[in-house]
């Protein structure tokens, strides 16, 4: 493309691309929780899209397990009126609806209750014959975690998910599971223990929607495919590294589900650890999923623990003014809805880099970055009398996971005149402006990648556990009043003032919001 006069090119290269990602395999989706929040506003709008955009495999259906009684005429009134609010494209499409409706049909039942399993059982052969789906079953259960065990064991004893150690094994069974995994390090264990004693690591996809992004995925690519970034990506250069989710929204109808969450099960402990894993990695032997996952995994194995009166000193929490009288919130709570952390990778590449980390609802600005700060310039060649040298700010490279999409480098440029005068400027770059189609939701990707078998994507039993040992320690600390207060902050502000004084300490200050 050119911009203002200078040419860019921006066109895929011609040929194959580097990594094809294949056409997903015949299919049923069996989906349970179906009439629930994310089948609704996630999972169904995906399908759909997917289906609109011909990216679908051509012989393909969805059996929603429901605990509601609902024929296949009242379930898909229901999908169609989610659709209708939820679709990517409105107004809805009528055409792919026309061809997608008849893909979807229900069975109800009890998660208890055998006959139920025996009935999904018949429904199943009966569609996979109807549509051609070469019996290759997805089960995704889009359900409290709480009932995972139950369906799992229905799902084993009826003989609708049985063990395959090869991937390459068809049909094929595949399971796609939803965080929180697990409450803390050994209720997850005891989740992968349950998931264990039915299926092998490679049937179980971890989905965390924040690897479906493509501005996430786009860091491997970002650091690997770029010559100039990787040399300076270490300690030598870099002063440290910022990770942003900050959000507008609170607790948005979930205050039951989320005050027994809090912010550090549901950002840190998955989404922002991961995307941390993605800065901090060392280069992978290839692109394969498990050659990334080992190096992700090693991110995690080094992350420096913070525990018992140290937390205090590492994390600041906080909680937004009103929490405690949002609907399903208990009276007193203490769950924070803000986190700021200092955290340390102790490997080679990273010694002496910390790496902060935010989190929060209701806040000032929805942002997701994350900021890599460089170091000073060694000599103030440009420091004297005046106050210029006071003016020179690091460099910082800034990854735009959303909004406004792209990345940005900041540096410092003469403005034009006679006297030496030093101000900063940033050279941008937008998806939205440099690439003409609009970026997929994150569930359309990993969606096709559960039916293709691709687990890159996904979290990996190792890297849950890791992460899980890294963050419960500093839960058990904040529960117990020893990680320090609770900071209370506005509505709509920052973030608590405590914030600001974790990162002061040492010379340093966050991004504005
Ligand atoms: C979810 C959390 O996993 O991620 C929500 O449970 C949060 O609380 C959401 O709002 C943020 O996702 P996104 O894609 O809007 O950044």
């Amino acid at each position: 493309m050119d911009v203002k006069g200078v040419h860019i090119e921006t066109h895929p290269r011609e040929g194959e691309p580097l990594v094809r990602a294949g056409r997903p395999d015949p299919c049923t989706v069996v989906l349970f929780g179906a009439t629930g929040d994310l089948a609704q506003r996630k999972l169904f709008p995906a399908l759909f899209e997917l289906d609109r955009a011909g990216l679908l495999p051509e012989h393909f259906a969805v059996v929603a397990f429901s605990r509601s009684a609902l024929d296949d005429t009242a379930f898909r009134a229901h999908v169609k009126a989610g659709l209708e609010k939820f679709a990517r494209t409105q107004p809805l499409d009528e055409a792919t609806w026309q061809r997608f409706a008849p893909r979807l049909e229900g069975v109800s039942g009890a998660y208890d209750d055998p006959q139920s399993f025996v009935r999904l059982r018949e429904r199943l052969t009966q569609v996979s014959q109807k549509q051609k789906t070469g019996d290759n079953q997805l089960y995704y259960l889009a359900t409290p975690a709480s009932t995972f065990p139950q369906i799992l064991k229905g799902l084993a004893d009826s003989g609708l998910l049985t063990r395959q150690t090869d991937p390459g094994h068809h049909p094929w069974r595949r399971l796609v599971i939803e965080k929180p995994f697990g409450h803390d390090l050994e209720s997850a264990k005891a989740l992968n223990r349950e998931l264990f004693s039915v299926l092998d690591e490679r049937q179980i996809f971890r989905i965390d929607h924040y690897l479906g992004k493509e501005t996430v995925q786009n860091i491997l690519v970002f650091r690997f495919a770029n010559a100039i970034f990787e040399p300076l990506w270490n300690r030598q250069h870099i002063d440290h590294v910022e990770i942003t989710a900050a959000e507008t929204i609170g607790v948005e109808g979930r205050g039951g589900f989320y005050d027994e969450t809090g912010v550090i099960r549901d950002m840190v402990q998955n989404h922002l650890l991961q995307v941390l894993a993605l800065c901090a990695m060392e280069p992978p032997v290839s692109f394969g999923a498990e050659d990334i996952r080992d190096e992700k995994n090693k991110v995690f194995r080094a992350l420096r623990p913070v525990e018992g009166t140290d937390v205090a000193d590492h994390v600041v929490v906080g909680q937004y003014q009103g929490y405690a009288q949002e609907k399903g919130v208990k009276p007193g709570s203490r769950t924070p809805t803000y986190v700021a952390l200092r955290m340390h990778v102790d490997s080679w590449r990273w010694q002496g880099v910390p790496f902060y980390v935010r989190a929060g609802k209701n806040l000032k600005r929805r942002m997701t970055e994350v900021s890599i700060h460089f170091k000073s310039v060694p000599v103030g060649l440009f420091s004297g009398e005046g106050a210029t040298c006071q003016r020179l700010q690091p460099n910082v490279l800034t990854l735009r996971i959303q909004p406004r999409e792209g990345i940005a480098l900041s540096f410092e440029s003469k403005v034009p005149g006679e006297d030496v005068n030093i101000a900063g400027v940033t050279m941008d770059f937008n998806y939205a402006e440099s690439f003409a189609k609009p970026v997929p939701e994150a569930y359309e990707r990993l969606l096709l990648d559960c039916m293709r078998g691709n687990a890159t994507l996904f979290a990996r039993q190792d890297s849950v556990e890791q992460a899980w040992a890294y963050v419960t320690p500093i839960l058990r600390a904040i529960e117990s009043g020893e990680g320090g207060s609770v900071h209370t902050y506005a509505p709509g502000s920052a973030g608590p003032e405590a914030a600001a004084s974790l990162m002061a300490r040492s010379g340093r200050r966050w991004t504005p919001l």
